[in-house]
């Protein structure tokens, strides 16, 4: 644990942060921080201890920030910075009540989010992990006609479950792979987003339907909490690949289980689960036409860098009383 003392404003923040943020709040002059020195997250009754009496908290997704925790830090509480686009743990209805301005780091992510989940859908598609476990472990006999055949992106269909800025950037890194069509569906249609990758408005049924590819970006709320379930996957084709970046909390995991295991749909890449991480002895895990990734999608060391400057400027900004570059309006 490190902490550094002065009289200025008190801040928290709850993990070790890439070395760009820290060095910002340490250079700044401007707050006196506390930090979970730690790779791993603080735990909850820790937590709630350290954040008494605090003016200012920055957050990773791990933390739950809750009507119990605002409590514990009491009223000098003004400014919350998260290093996360997604803001599922963060109780807005709380925060908004006391007050408090809310920092987020979209768009920094958006280029290493957009770069693996095209990795995950290519992994999952042409069968990646699965051809090189059968490649380390004999079971590579001879070159044979359909093993391990997978399913390309050329003349297909990609279906984006809800357009934003990595929704545009999943579909530009694939569009050179000669895709026919793109689609999507969201709340309503967003034609600026759109028009930059020539995608038309459909509605989820026929995402469902159309798609080859189905990849999930929407935000988790209260709206898209496991949108995907035995509804969808049942309209899907059998040979589509379902491919999820988002937050695990879209996907009924049951549904989505039994969807790969009967051959409902072809296969599934995730980088996010219910809960995180995934047990090992989790039945998605027993089946080779899912691919699981530990939640890394913005894990590029520039990125995270970028995530934790714009975190700790964000900070900075809120308790000077100023804009934040990136601020979450409630
Ligand atoms: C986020 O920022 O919300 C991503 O899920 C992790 O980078």
């Amino acid at each position: 644990m490190q902490r550094e003392m002065s009289t200025l404003p008190r801040v928290y923040v709850t993990r070790q942060i890439p070395p760009e943020g820290l060095k910002i709040l340490r250079e700044s002059g401007q707050v006196q921080f506390e930090l979970w020195d730690s790779d791993d997250p603080v735990p909850r009754q820790e937590l709630l201890q350290r954040v008494k009496g605090v003016d200012g908290l920055l957050c990773v997704l791990t933390e739950k920030i809750d009507a119990e925790l605002l409590d514990a830090a009491g009223p000098n509480l003004k400014v919350l910075s998260t290093m996360s686009v997604g803001f599922d743990h963060l109780s807005l209805e709380e925060l908004k009540k006391r007050g408090i301005r809310i920092g987020y780091t979209p768009e920094v992510l958006t280029d290493a989010v957009a770069e693996l989940t095209v990795a995950v859908l290519l992994a999952t598609s042409r069968r990646l992990i699965e051809a090189t476990d059968e490649a380390k472990t004999g079971g590579w006999g001879t070159w044979r006609t359909l093993w391990l055949c997978g399913y390309e992106l050329a003349n297909s269909t990609v279906g984006i479950l809800g357009l934003g800025r990595i929704g545009v950037a999943i579909a530009e890194r694939l569009a050179p792979f000669k895709v026919k069509k793109f689609i999507y569906t969201d709340m309503e249609p967003r034609p600026e987003l759109a028009s930059a990758i020539n995608a038309e408005y459909v509605s989820l049924d026929e995402l469902a339907k159309q798609s080859d590819f189905l990849a999930v970006c929407c935000a988790l709320t209260p709206e898209t909490k496991e949108i995907c379930n035995k509804e969808l996957f049942s309209k899907m084709k059998n040979t589509s690949i379902f491919i999820n970046t988002s937050r695990g909390g879209v996907v009924n995991q049951e549904d989505l289980y039994e969807a790969l295991s009967t051959g409902q749909i072809a296969g599934a890449g995730l980088d996010v689960t219910v809960p995180e991480p995934l047990p090992t002895n989790h039945p998605l895990f027993t089946l080779k036409n899912c691919v699981i990734l530990p939640h890394i999608a913005s894990a590029s060391y520039t990125t995270r860098n970028a995530m934790s400057a714009l975190a700790a400027n964000n900070l900075l900004r809120g308790l000077r009383g100023e804009p934040m570059i990136k601020e979450l309006k409630l």
